[in-house]
């Protein structure tokens, strides 16, 4: 069944006890919230250990926000999806625009990442999105699709299945400028599309799709309450426990 998720991804923000200090006042703020969708946090691989040690992983999920394309082996500064794994993390993001740009990565190296994280039991939250002059072009169908299909659809059916996407638009990250709800919408049910036409209305419809991009409490309940909108994949508003949280009642808590 298709799940609603929260996810912060915090980036290169926090000390190893600023982290801690997060991680620690959002678990105690779960502890006694009913919500109505699953909570994820991406810190940075140094926190993972001790973040996922000081939290109930069952209530707030912890994520990677990158991980190595070889298992093991003479890659120094890397970090595999087994040390990923051993931390007592349970995701890990893939294909962040960031990563994108800055770093090089292309469909190819994200497809083996994202193979070696499920072969881990680790699930990858895959982001996708346009840049502006794409999305000013009409072309951020085709540039989403593409980069699914590079990345992910040799993947069997089962596999895919366990894939959370995150659609990111990149004009839309860090800039205050919100995708509308109409337009996430819009191009999440054509993801969904694109999904049902490779793997059937099935897994198109369990798959679980965030919206990402200046999202915040502000915004959220709008964005969420579309049918195709399954969460976010949340940045700056993810930095404070009062910020999530807010982010987190767009789809109501008790
Ligand atoms: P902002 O929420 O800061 O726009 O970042 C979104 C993002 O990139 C999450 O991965």
């Amino acid at each position: 069944m298709r799940k609603n998720i929260v996810a912060g991804n915090w980036k290169m923000n926090k000390t190893l006890q600023e982290g801690l200090a997060l991680a620690t006042e959002l678990n105690d703020l779960l502890a006694t919230t009913k919500t109505n969708c699953d909570v994820v946090i991406g810190t940075p691989f140094i926190h993972l250990a001790s973040v996922a040690a000081a939290v109930d992983t069952t209530k707030l999920g912890v994520a990677a926000q990158n991980c190595a394309d070889h298992v093991s082996g003479a890659y120094t500064g890397e970090v595999s999806v087994g040390m990923v794994k051993s931390t007592g993390a349970q995701y890990v993001i893939l294909g962040h625009s960031e990563r994108r740009a800055y770093y090089g990565e292309t469909s190819a190296i994200l497809k083996t990442k994202v193979e070696l994280a499920l072969a881990e039991g680790l699930t990858p939250i895959f982001c996708i999105g346009e840049v502006l002059a794409e999305r000013e072009a009409g072309k951020q169908f085709e540039v989403v699709e593409t980069q699914i299909k590079e990345s992910l659809f040799d993947l069997s059916a089962a596999d895919f299945g366990k894939l959370v996407l995150a659609y990111e638009p990149v004009w839309a990250i860090g800039t205050g400028k919100t995708a509308s709800a109409e337009q996430a919408q819009e191009i999440h049910a054509y993801i969904r599309g694109v999904i049902k036409a490779k793997y059937g209305a099935e897994v198109a419809d369990n798959c679980t799709i965030l919206y990402g991009g200046s999202c915040n409490a502000k915004n959220a309940k709008e964005l969420f309450a579309n049918p195709d909108v399954d969460g976010g994949l949340i940045g700056g508003a993810s930095l404070k426990a009062a910020d999530f949280m807010g982010v987190i009642a767009g789809f109501d808590v008790a």
